[in-house]
């Protein structure tokens, strides 16, 4: 993978999320465990097509979306005109300190060039005793429900990557691993938890679980195959066989609050 990864979610933006909706249940179920009140001042990091920005806005919060992809800001602002949107880099805002009662991210902090600055920053712009929620990558995780059994589709796919994966060029694919609990911490955030989102999405077919590969991160992952290796990998998608078509994820929803003014003092002191 050459360059920034908003790149590659420029060129698949008008796609994205559109042959299943993995990234919207996704964004509902994290809106569920973020638990965002009416009215809060919300920020959507990272915000692809409002995976989050969607059920935020339902619940009655002022949503403001920022991506660096613009045609990811464009689908955004015409599906979600209520939000403010802003093609941003998450490393650099142009918000002052304090702005948001609540920062969330889903997918994205663990793509970003430097994830610790993008955290970094969520930290800046929340206002003291805010909260700050991301879900991607993490290294670390109490695991979640179990929602995975050897002849789960979710199982097979993750096989067929790990064993594609000897196939790629150095620093090919997308994204590194995080340590989500390491990353609040060193922000300074504080009340660290881990919630979880599960989603379960069904396919119609093989065909489609192939269309959407290319439509959001794997696809540089398959991009980056050599061309008879991305033929056979193709092949073998569009051959797996699980005990049903339903891809079960869980994700794990790590937060942090950032700290009031006189709680910063009394750790210094
Ligand atoms: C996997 S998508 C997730 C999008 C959305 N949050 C969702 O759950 O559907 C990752 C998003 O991060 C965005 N992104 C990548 N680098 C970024 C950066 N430096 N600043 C802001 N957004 C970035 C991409 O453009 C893409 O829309």
């Amino acid at each position: 993978m050459q360059g920034s990864s908003w790149e590659l979610f420029d060129r698949v933006a008008a796609d994205y999320d559109e042959v299943v909706p993995f990234f919207a249940s996704f964004g509902t179920a994290i809106i569920a465990a973020i638990d965002p009140p009416p009215g809060c001042a919300f920020l959507d990091l990272g915000a692809g097509r409002g995976a989050l920005t969607a059920p935020a806005l339902a619940r009655g919060c002022r949503v403001t979306a920022v991506d660096a992809a613009p045609g990811m800001v464009r689908e955004l602002s015409a599906a979600f005109p209520a939000a403010e949107a802003y093609t941003m880099d998450a490393q650099a805002l142009t918000f002052a300190d304090g702005t948001f009662d609540v920062v969330a991210s889903s997918f994205a902090i663990h793509i970003l060039d430097d994830p610790a600055a993008g955290v970094a920053e969520a930290y800046r712009v929340l206002r003291p005793g805010g909260r700050f929620a991301f879900t991607g990558g993490s290294s670390r995780s109490r695991g979640g429900p179990a929602v995975s059994g050897e002849d789960e589709l979710g199982v097979r796919l993750n096989e067929l990557f790990g064993e594609f994966t000897a196939y790629l060029p150095p620093n090919g694919s997308m994204g590194t691993p995080v340590d989500a609990a390491d990353l609040l911490d060193e922000a300074g955030f504080v009340d660290l938890r881990e919630d979880f989102a599960e989603v379960a999405i069904p396919f119609p077919d093989t065909g489609a679980l192939w269309r959407w590969s290319l439509t959001h991160g794997y696809r540089a992952f398959i991009e980056d195959l050599p061309d008879d290796r991305r033929a056979e990998f193709h092949e073998r998608v569009l051959a797996l066989a699980a005990r049903d078509l339903v891809l079960r994820r869980v994700s794990g929803v790590w937060s942090g609050r950032k700290p009031s003014p006189a709680q910063i003092l009394s750790c210094q002191s």
